[in-house]
């Protein structure tokens, strides 16, 4: 009755901003993500206490999304969850696409139920819709009920360096940002319409191996998600000057040669994409930027999937 799993968060080049319905948490748009190594949760489940109990990097949570996961599941028993993030949580990075992926997998185990990846990454888009691709792992679309993987993480050698630009105090969840975007953002259509086109694009890029383009395609993505979430109504404005510094920073090293292209979730941080031999070179001119906490450089990681319990 119990099981442990990992799963790892990804970033997104073709993002999703926006549900087309509410309580199914069906994406307006299709996505296209990677998989991140270094931002890996390990998440334990056991069914049979007395009461819901979940628990991240040793801090008690609100039970009702997991709970919600677990009854999707079908699994009604009573589940202790204890989660831990092996990355800086301090810096608010997001991780509950790697957390809703992991506790997928090793709720399910736990109960004895065997599930397809397919099954298994639909009932984490409940939990975080984001977290439906970090079941696959890898290169991953959502386009509709669950994610598929549709390249191998060995497929490129590419890096993400992601560049800590903000203490990481909560600002507007991405739930509530594409909410408010949809509701109330005029540019809010024309970002989903770009998103459509986007999406094959970006495949055929990735197909390609076309850095260049990919990555000049992923910038404008972001940057456009970025337009419809400050033009909604409150404005939303999730960066810092640290972030605003990055994208010179990054736009700066590409006039001097070296191939590197930001995207931005919603948050301050900035990551950017660029081939591994030159990943130093981003690395530290990333932390040479003021208001830059810390930069964590990134591989391609693979899926959830179960953690031998020792
Ligand atoms: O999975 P959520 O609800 O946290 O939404 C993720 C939204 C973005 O990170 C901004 C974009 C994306 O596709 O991951």
């Amino acid at each position: 009755m119990q099981a442990r799993a990992v799963a790892h968060a990804n970033i997104a080049l073709v993002k999703y901003w926006g549900k087309r319905d509410d309580a199914l948490m069906l994406p307006e748009a299709g996505s296209l993500s990677v998989a991140l190594d270094k931002l890996r949760t390990v998440t334990s489940v056991e069914l049979g206490g007395s009461e819901d109990l979940f628990e991240l990097d040793g801090a008690s949570q609100p039970t009702a999304r997991v709970r919600a996961l677990l009854d999707a599941a079908g699994i009604h028993q009573k589940a202790r969850v204890i989660s831990h993030n092996e990355f800086p949580t301090a810096s608010g990075l997001a991780s509950s696409a790697s957390g809703f992926a992991a506790l997928a997998v090793a709720a399910c185990a736990a109960a004895g139920q065997e599930r397809t990846l397919e099954q298994l990454s639909a009932l984490a888009r409940l939990g975080s819709g984001s977290a439906a691709r970090s079941v696959p792992g890898g290169w991953a679309v959502w386009e509709n009920e669950s994610a598929r993987q549709v390249f191998p993480p060995d497929y490129w050698d590419l890096r993400f360096a992601i560049a800590i630009c903000g203490a990481g105090a909560k600002g507007t969840s991405s739930r509530d940002g594409m909410r408010a975007s949809r509701e109330t953002s005029p540019y809010h259509e024309a970002f989903i319409e770009q998103c459509r086109r986007d999406l094959p694009q970006a495949l055929h890029l990735l197909e390609a191996r076309d850095l260049p383009a990919l990555g000049a395609l992923a910038e404008k993505n972001a940057l456009r998600m970025h337009a419809d979430a400050l033009a909604a109504d409150p404005p939303l404005l999730y960066w810092q000057p640290a972030t605003l510094a990055c994208l010179h920073a990054l736009g700066d090293l590409r006039a001097a040669g070296v191939q590197a292209w930001p995207t931005i979730d919603a948050g301050p941080h900035v990551v950017a994409i660029c081939a591994a031999d030159d990943a130093a070179r981003v690395e530290s001119r990333l932390r040479a930027v003021e208001g830059v906490r810390e930069v964590l450089t990134c591989a391609p990681a693979g899926g959830a999937r179960l953690d031998r319990m020792s």
